[in-house]
C-alpha cells in the first residue's frame, strides 16, 4: 500500500486509501489544499456546511493536477432536496462532478429514502460518480436498500481505535460498503493516551501515524484533517512501515465507544 493505492468500491470504481478532511480547515483553505495535493494527498473531504468548498475548489485548480487524479467527496444535508443540493455544491466548488456525494446524516424521522433517490438521480445524470451515506446505523442502511435496491458505496462515520464497532465493520464488509473514518485522530484529544504513546515509542512513529496506519491495515479509509503543513506531511508518513497483528489487536482493544464529537456515534445504536 502506498500513496497511489486505492480501495475498490462496489460500483467497481476506485477510491484513494486516505483523504484530507477539511472541517475547520479554514486557515487559507485554498493554499492548504494546494499544498496537500502537492504533498501527495489525492482525496479531499468537504461539505457545504464546512465553509471550505470554495477554497477546496480553488486549491484543486491551483494545484494544476488533472481533475481525474483527484477524488472529491462532499455532502448534502438531510433537510435539502438532494438533487438540487448536489448542483449547489458543485457550483460552489466550481467543479462539474463530484466523485462521491454523501447524505451527511439521516433525517430524524426516516432513513432518508427520498434524499437517497435524489442522489441516485444526480449520479445517473453524471453529477457524481458514486453515492453514499454518513452517520448511518446498520438499520438505517438496510432501510435505504430495502426501499430502493441501491446500496451505499460508503458509510462515513466517526472511527478510531477508541471508538469503533465490530458489528458495523462486519456488516460493511459483507455488503461491500467502504467505511470512511472521520475524526480518525480523535480531534487530537486521545493522542496522549499512554497505551498509544507506548506503541509510538516502540515503533518510532507518532501517535497520529499509528491511528492512520491502524485504518489502512484494516481496510477502512481515514480522513485526517490538518491545516498545518507539518501535520499534513506527518500524516502521509504511514506507508513505509507495518504494524504486526499483535500491534493492530492492541490498538483495536482500546475501544470504549469513545466519541470526540461528544454525541453518541451512529454505529452504537446498530450494535
Ligand atoms: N461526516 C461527518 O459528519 C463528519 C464529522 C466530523 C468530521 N468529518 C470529516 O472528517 C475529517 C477529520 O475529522 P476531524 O477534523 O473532526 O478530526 P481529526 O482529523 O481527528 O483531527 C484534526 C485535528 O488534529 C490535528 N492534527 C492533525 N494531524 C496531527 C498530527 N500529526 N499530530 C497532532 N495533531 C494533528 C489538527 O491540527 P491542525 O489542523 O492544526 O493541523 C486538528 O486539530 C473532518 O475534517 C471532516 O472532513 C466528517
Amino acid at each position: 500500500v502506498n500513496l497511489e493505492s486505492t480501495v475498490r468500491l462496489r460500483s467497481g470504481r476506485q477510491m484513494p486509501v486516505l483523504g484530507l478532511g477539511t472541517w475547520e480547515l479554514t486557515k487559507d483553505t485554498a493554499a492548504a489544499v494546494e499544498t496537500a495535493l502537492h504533498a501527495g494527498y489525492r482525496m479531499i473531504d468537504t461539505s457545504g456546511d464546512y465553509g471550505t468548498q470554495p477554497g477546496v475548489g480553488e486549491g484543486i485548480r491551483r494545484s494544476g493536477l488533472a481533475r481525474d487524479s483527484i477524488y472529491l467527496v462532499t455532502k448534502v444535508e438531510e433537510y435539502e432536496n438532494a438533487y438540487d443540493a448536489t448542483r449547489e455544491r458543485l457550483d460552489e466548488l466550481r467543479l462539474d462532478h463530484a466523485d462521491l456525494m454523501l447524505i451527511h446524516r439521516p433525517p430524524r424521522h426516516s432513513a432518508g429514502e427520498q434524499i437517497w433517490e435524489g442522489l441516485m438521480r444526480a449520479r445517473d445524470e453524471g453529477l457524481t460518480r458514486d453515492i453514499g451515506v454518513s452517520n448511518y446505523t446498520i438499520d438505517e442502511i438496510e432501510r435505504l436498500i430495502d426501499a430502493t435496491g441501491e446500496t451505499p458505496a460508503v458509510n462515513q462515520i466517526e472511527w478510531s481505535p477508541f471508538g469503533w464497532s465490530e458489528q458495523m465493520l462486519d456488516f460493511c464488509r459483507q455488503r461491500e460498503i467502504v467505511i470512511q473514518a472521520y475524526s480518525p485522530l480523535t480531534r487530537g484529544e486521545r493522542l496522549g493516551d499512554e497505551r498509544l504513546q507506548r506503541l509510538a515509542r516502540e515503533t518510532a512513529r507518532t501517535p497520529a501515524q499509528l491511528l492512520i496506519r491502524w485504518n489502512l491495515q484494516r481496510g477502512t479509509v481515514p480522513l485526517p484533517k490538518a491545516n498545518q503543513n507539518e501535520h499534513q506531511v506527518e500524516n502521509l508518513g504511514v506507508f513505509d512501515f507495518e504494524l504486526s497483528d499483535q500491534q493492530i489487536d492492541a490498538l483495536s482493544s482500546v475501544n470504549q465507544r469513545w466519541s470526540a464529537l461528544g454525541s453518541t456515534p451512529a454505529y452504537v445504536e446498530g450494535g
